[in-house]
């Protein structure tokens, strides 16, 4: 059975398995590889995206289940000459050793602050704890949700 995906922004048509999980289909179907596979049983969160602007482990996700549905990326956010501020954020806050998990945390981070614009420190740690860093850079990171709020709060009207 063939389903439609709108995948950053753009209607795409598949036919796959019905097990297909959607991490699988945006890394080997589209050639996105900005979400990561880590466990692959929805525990690191590397392979977050948005689905619908909802963050969502794409690891565990139907691809099959989310037909119709909105799919956003990391490729979807912003480019090298002009990040998404919260791509920027984790850039001037040196966010990243490893890097592995810091596409999923970036893509958390976008879904948080669309719903809660100046989250405080705890509702950070609280939102982003499920996502792992075997690197340990987690007060990095919860500085880079930091700024990139507060970049966001510059680009709102
Ligand atoms: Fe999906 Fe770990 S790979 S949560």
């Amino acid at each position: 059975m063939t389903f439609a995906l709108q995948i950053n922004g753009s209607a795409r048509q598949f036919d796959t398995p019905r097990e297909t999980s959607l991490l699988h289909l945006l890394r080997n179907d589209c050639g996105l590889n900005g979400p990561k596979y880590g466990c692959g049983l929805g525990q690191c969160g590397s392979c977050t995206v948005l689905v619908d602007g909802v963050a969502a482990r794409s690891c565990v996700v139907p691809a099959h289940g989310v037909a119709g549905r909105h799919i956003t990326t990391l490729e979807g956010l912003g480019t090298r000459a002009a990040p998404h501020p919260v791509q920027q954020a984790f850039i001037d806050a040196q966010a990243a050793q490893c890097g592995y998990c810091l596409n999923g945390m970036v893509m958390a981070t976008v879904a948080l602050l669309a719903r809660v614009p100046d989250p405080t420190p705890k509702q950070v740690r609280a939102e982003l704890s499920h996502n792992l860093c075997r690197c340990g850079t987690h007060l990095e990171i919860l500085d880079a949700v930091q700024r990139a709020a507060r970049l966001c709060a510059e680009d709102r009207p």
